[in-house]
């Protein structure tokens, strides 16, 4: 029996307390899963009922015990992609299905049947060298692809499906035999041990159950492959790790103040997607349900069934199994084949959609705190980065700034004049971001509530009341997300005319959106609350984080028109919640360690679909020693989203109060991340377009390079760009591994190139933040930093050029007025092209739809690689006229500088070197 144990809760604790949060024992439908042990499974298909039909195969499985009889729907979706669905042929009521993840119903692509005898379905799939194999008994699916097994499902026999039953007191009235079977064997079970059926106990918190238990469950394999990644969010490795008994990846939104680290507990935000690579293939795993998951995951030899019998020639290859485990709603599970991680990426970008292209301020340098105090407090911090000399763009201000915690409201005594502030910040050419929760105070003296409340939008508890509970302000309700109702009103709350206060300048932070809630079981709703459509919260529980930064976004954009892109950052996150903003990493603590693991956690993030990800710089809690605060800058400025943050109890941490020296080294920092603004926001509108990861692991890159796959100490910024932040104290050197055996290495601060590839010790100081550029790259930078991104507008380029080893380089650019929708909807962009070829160095259009005029030159272009001095170098102009270019060469770092260059951004152009 679990223990009745109260559960205690304080938010000041220094770590987490983990006996406030389940771990997989505490989990009735993991117990009741773990009952069934691998082996064969107990489904098989009705090979007689198979279907085809325009966009699917439909066909029916029976459990041989209960009889209940399963529909499997497969369906081959355009680019590479299958998808399963397993619900019951007629539930007592409908199962939950996520809505609004997908972008769009896909696009499906007929399949056909090839055989169908002998207990075997062999579908194939006309336009692509795509076969399933589904066997009828046991029911199990293998996906091929040209020839080769992928991934097979439901091999190990755990495709696990609770079929809705009526309640325990109802059930002598229903009549139906074979419902009733299984759960009388349950409920056999349930006297001896607690499988929470109806209804589940945690400490003193009870959770009843209405609809009794619904979970569902399936394995899938591997094949090749012991590499597997994803599944965000866990404070743990890049590799996911091999699970043991009772210690699942758990995917449950959960607001887990300074989690451990190294731990696979559910924490903010959860993206049910997993991807596994092998050097000739990566494949995914999207598995869309937004209840409580579970994931287990097994890396084993595997002696393949197919292997010829004589033993002596068996091939021993890895394989990793999965095991899916979800409370409840159905089975939907798409298969995505690659074949490699580029295509992964698109592939489930085509279903959950790619990043919001950021506004360009966004990916400047952001203060926070909890709390800035007041205005005066505003105003200084602001004059504070100019007195130092250092960029950034935007200031936070935390639930401090409100009028007792009432969202949308300013404390009338330190926020007097919130529009005055936000004008002198406006002059400044910089931003505000104010935090947004979901809860609201119960106060029916505060609009916002007492409009929810008469509408009818909060969350409602199991007797229909309005779901209470406690957060920041007190007693509060929630608003329901799920209810697009309510996410049109609460868009519309970010009306100029609504937000008393608001200017265009200022831009929102969702916290708490787990949704956290005080002295309640686990910190959040309780599973039995009721949403929009009649469904419990624990259908929903993992995208309401999603689906209020979605509210939050299009508020924004309607406040402007529809004309500008907003920007939202959110800590609790689902599949898909790129389109909508940003996500941090939340309370993470002011120790190494977690500025170490940021990055597996950032990376993970990434290859999950979300780009715009970052870690609080600095720590959240506690108080960070100057050399980790610094290391910390240094890391962040290489990271896509980069905001310092302090817990209210840490002491101030302004960049400038660390004494003359780390002051020096954080603006170094901060302005390297100006300078590469023009990378950064091309790698975004590729991330946007493309769905390439801005920051990405090693082996996305070199797929092919075994030494890559497990490493989590550097990563790839874009393609061109390695970064090894310096992540342990007092270090002198660090190692670097420069993977692949052609591949020709520069240092980007120092221009040296770095002859072996392979792992290199090197020195570092204070100052250093290890950035290597890869030959056959070009890196668009400005010349020089301005107090924000707006005052840097005009500002020169330098194209940072690196020759590989066949004296070659590409790249590019991309630039629009960095705040609007024009882009989009005037073609209002510029996508530039530069190639470095049999020593001509050329700027073309990438894009010929883009028309955006601009002033901007490229002033200057370094050379990395160039073997010998030239004799003269040109420039030709598309009017045909040549110009000599002042140079300058550097024989001992081989490296050609032309300066002085004045070649407009947009124009073609071409560079000979003789
Ligand atoms: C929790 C968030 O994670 C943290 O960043 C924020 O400062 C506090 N809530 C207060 O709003």
């Amino acid at each position: 029996r679990l223990l009745k144990r109260s559960v205690f809760f304080s938010v000041q604790d220094e770590a987490v307390d983990k006996s406030n949060f389940k771990n997989c024992n505490h989990i009735a439908f993991y117990r009741r899963q773990k009952l069934l042990h691998p082996g064969k499974s107990l489904y098989q298909a009705l090979l007689d009922s198979v279907t085809l039909c325009n966009d699917s195969v439909k066909l029916q499985i029976i459990n041989e015990k209960n009889k209940v009889p399963l529909l499997v729907e497969i369906y081959a979706i355009e680019g590479n992609i299958f998808r399963l669905k397993i619900n019951e042929v007629s539930p007592l009521k409908s199962r939950y299905e996520v809505p609004d993840v997908l972008i769009k119903e896909p696009t499906t692509q007929r399949l056909s049947i090839a055989q169908k005898e002998a207990g075997i379905l062999v579908l194939t799939c006309a336009s692509e060298d795509r076969k399933l194999h589904i066997t009828a008994n046991p029911f199990q699916i293998e996906l091929e692809s040209k020839g080769e097994t992928v991934l097979s499902v439901n091999t190990n026999g755990l495709l696990y499906f609770e079929h809705l039953q009526p309640p325990p007191q109802n059930r002598l009235a229903n009549n139906e035999e074979g419902r009733s079977l299984d759960q009388s064997n349950l409920d056999h079970l349930e006297n001896q041990e607690d499988l929470g059926l109806w209804q589940e106990e945690f400490g003193s918190f009870l959770d009843i159950k209405a609809n009794g238990p619904s979970s569902i469950g399936l394995d899938f394999s591997l094949h090749g492959c012991e590499h597997v990644y994803g599944i965000p969010e866990h404070a743990e490795t890049l590799l996911l790790k091999n699970t043991s008994d009772d210690d699942a990846y758990r995917l449950f939104n959960l607001d887990v103040y300074g989690h451990k680290i190294h731990d696979k507990m559910g924490i903010y935000g959860s993206v049910p997607f997993l991807l596994a690579h092998k050097p000739n293939r990566t494949s995914g795993i999207f598995w869309l349900n937004s209840s409580e998951t579970l994931v287990e995951i097994n890396t084993k030899a595997h002696v393949p069934s197919r292997s010829p019998p004589d033993i002596t020639k068996q091939r021993v290859v890895p394989q990793t199994d999965v095991r899916w485990m979800s409370e409840s709603g159905i089975i939907d599970v798409f298969l995505l084949m690659g074949p490699n991680p580029f295509d992964i990426f698109k592939q489930y970008a085509q279903l959950t959609g790619t990043q919001a292209l950021p506004p360009l301020f966004s990916l400047g340098y952001h203060q926070c705190r909890w709390n800035y105090e007041d205005e005066q407090d505003v105003k200084t911090v602001d004059a504070g980065f100019d007195e130092h000399d250092i960029p950034y763009d935007v200031i936070w201000l935390d639930i401090e700034h409100t009028e007792g915690k009432r969202y949308f409201t300013w404390d009338k005594k330190k926020f007097q004049h919130p529009k005055r502030m936000q004008e002198l910040l406006t002059r400044k050419k910089r931003k505000l971001v104010v935090i947004i929760d979901p809860h609201i105070k119960v106060d029916p003296m505060y609009t916002l509530y007492s409009q929810a409340k008469k509408k009818g939008y909060f969350v409602k508890n199991r007797t229909g009341q309005d779901f209470e509970g406690i957060c920041w302000p007190g007693s509060s309700s929630y608003l329901d997300f799920t209810n697009p109702d309510v996410r049109e009103w609460y868009a519309d709350q970010f009306a100029f005319k609504s937000y008393k206060g608001s200017t265009d300048i200022l831009f929102v932070w969702n916290d708490m959106n787990e949704p956290s809630v005080f002295k309640a079981a686990e910190l959040t709703m309780q599973r039995d609350a009721v949403h929009h459509g009649n469904w419990e919260h624990r259908e929903v529980h993992n995208l309401y984080g999603f689906y209020q930064q979605m509210a939050t976004a299009e508020g924004l954009i309607k406040r402007s028109g529809g004309q500008k892109r907003p920007f939202v950052l959110t800590r609790s996150f689902f599949a898909g919640s790129q389109k909508y903003g940003a996500v941090w990493t939340g309370d993470n603590v002011a120790e190494w360690s977690y500025l170490k693991i940021s990055i597996p956690m950032l990376l993970t993030i990434s290859i999950a679909g979300i780009s715009f990800c970052g870690a609080d710089v600095g720590g959240f809690i506690g108080d960070p020693e100057p050399e980790l605060l610094v290391r910390w800058y240094q890391a962040g400025a290489y990271q896509p989203f980069f905001r310092g943050h302090a817990n209210i109890e840490s002491k101030r941490r302004e960049p400038w109060l660390f004494g003359d020296e780390n002051t020096r080294i954080i603006r170094e920092a901060i302005r390297e991340r100006y300078t590469l603004l023009p990378y950064l926001y091309s790698l975004f509108y590729r991330a946007h377009t493309t769905a390439e990861p801005v920051m990405r692991p090693l082996w996305v890159e070199f797929p092919k390079e075994q030494e890559t796959f497990g490493v989590e100490d550097e990563y790839m910024l874009g393609n061109a760009l390695l970064v090894h932040p310096v992540i342990e104290q007092e270090a002198t050197t660090v190692n670097v591994l420069l993977p692949g055996s052609d591949e020709v290495w520069y240092d980007f601060r120092r221009f040296r190139r770095l002859d072996y590839p392979g792992t290199l010790k090197i020195p570092v100081t204070l100052e250093s933040i290890p950035v290597f550029q890869r030959g056959g790259g070009v890196v668009p930078l400005k010349t020089t930093v301005g107090r924000s991104t707006e005052w840097m507008t005009d500002i020169s380029y330098e194209l940072r050029v690196a020759l590989d080893s066949k004296d070659f380089a590409v790249g590019e650019l991309y630039l629009d007025d960095g705040h609007s929708f024009q882009y989009l909807h005037k073609k209002q962009f510029l996508h530039r092209k530069f190639t470095f070829h049999k020593n001509v160095f050329s700027s073309s259009c990438a894009d010929e739809i883009g028309q955006y005029h601009t002033k901007c030159v490229v002033e200057r272009v370094l050379i990395l690689g160039v073997q010998k001095q030239p004799t003269s170098v040109t420039v030709s102009l598309h009017d045909g006229k040549d110009k000599e270019v002042v140079f300058t060469y550097d024989a001992k770092s081989s490296m050609l500088t032309l300066e002085k260059l004045l070649l407009n951004v947009g124009a073609d152009w071409e560079i000979h070197i003789k």
